[in-house]
């Protein structure tokens, strides 16, 4: 389906395969997924596509949206509405008791993407994460960039030349006291890959603390301040990794930081949203949603078993020139 790649984002295109189409993970590491698209047809032309996947591997489990778009000059006339109606009957068709969707704010389209769902009987959104955007000058001018100057007797180092000796040492402290918060153990990222460029470790004179853990590539690394060796003076030591950081990115000749942290960790949200967002180009939620299916279903003229792809005609997605 290449001439609706361009509909969804880079990541998703390969999901784009042909009716039946093998399986694949949507993300790395993930259990394989088979992939839902609905195209919507306006004079034989490309008008707009929805993209949703479902795991045949775990039966019951919920199927997601991955991503709708209708093209800028065929918005606001219900196209959207059909293709998210289409896209919800197959994944209730294969089984799927939930579909769920998670999205960023901060776009033109944030509020007719809202009402879209609610339309549909979506829930009510909920906040799963804040994310800034800012370059790495900006960042020179939050209230933190002094604080995070390195003290006499830090070393910043990056995080393949920490030692297997220190972070045995700090995995101990993990099993003894479990200070560092679930999801930010830095040795997590050795498995499933991280950026090199900004993943660091601040060893200090009372031992060694962690860098920033990255899981996204350039240009738009996403970190997370680091856990440290001490409860007390973990807010100055991540400050001083994180500054660390962003100015190894700025040598790297990456232009734009993106940060994000989950609510889960509410002392960082409050360090994105009163340290970090009002110095930024761009603050924004990632919220989540879901709906319930229920048994039954709609009927999908054509679908076949992998993916839907027989397209929306233009009629029934009220649509015409
Ligand atoms: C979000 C998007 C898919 C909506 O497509 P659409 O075909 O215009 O949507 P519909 O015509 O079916 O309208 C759905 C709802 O949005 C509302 N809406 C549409 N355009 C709107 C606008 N510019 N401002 C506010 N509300 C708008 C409609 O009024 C309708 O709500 P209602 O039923 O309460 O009246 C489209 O704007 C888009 O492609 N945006 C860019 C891609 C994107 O951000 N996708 C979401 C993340 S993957």
């Amino acid at each position: 389906m290449p001439r609706f790649a361009h509909m969804t984002f880079p990541a998703y295109r390969r999901l784009l395969g042909p009716p039946g189409a093998a399986e694949v993970p949507v993300e790395p590491g993930e259990p394989s997924a088979r992939p839902l698209a609905v195209r919507a047809l306006v004079d034989a032309e490309p008008a707009g596509l929805a993209l949703a996947a479902f795991r045949p591997s775990a039966p019951g489990g919920p199927a997601e949206l991955l991503s709708i778009l209708v093209a800028d000059e065929w918005r606001g006339r219900g196209i959207a509405t059909r293709l998210l109606e289409r896209i919800e009957d197959m994944a209730r068709e294969r089984g799927a008791p939930i579909l769920e969707a998670v999205y960023m704010t901060g776009k033109p389209s944030t509020e007719a993407l809202e009402r879209l769902l609610a339309g549909r009987g979506w829930s009510t959104p909920e906040r799963r994460a804040v994310t800034v955007r800012f370059t790495p000058e900006e960042a020179t001018r939050t209230p933190w960039w002094e604080r995070g100057r390195l003290a006499p007797g830090d070393d910043v180092l990056p995080w393949r030349e920490v030692t297997p000796g220190e972070i045995d040492a700090l995995r101990a402290s993990q099993a003894e006291t479990g200070w560092i918060p679930s999801g930010l153990e830095p040795w997590w990222y050795d498995a499933t890959g991280y950026h090199e460029p900004s993943s660091l470790g601040l060893r200090r004179r009372a031992g060694s603390s962690a860098g920033p853990s990255t899981t996204r590539s350039p240009p738009t690394p996403c970190g997370s301040p680091a856990p440290t060796s001490s409860r007390r003076s973990r807010p100055r030591a991540e400050l001083r990794a994180l500054r660390a950081s962003i100015r190894r990115l700025a040598d790297a000749g990456v232009a734009w930081c993106t940060f994000m942290t989950y609510v889960e960790q509410p002392r960082m949200v409050r360090f994105v949203e009163r340290r970090c967002a009002a110095w930024a180009s761009f603050f924004a939620e990632m919220r989540g949603t879901s709906k319930v299916l229920g048994a039954g279903g709609g009927s999908v003229a054509g679908a076949s078993p992998g993916s839907e792809d027989q397209g929306v005609p233009s009629a029934a997605c009220g649509a015409s020139r």
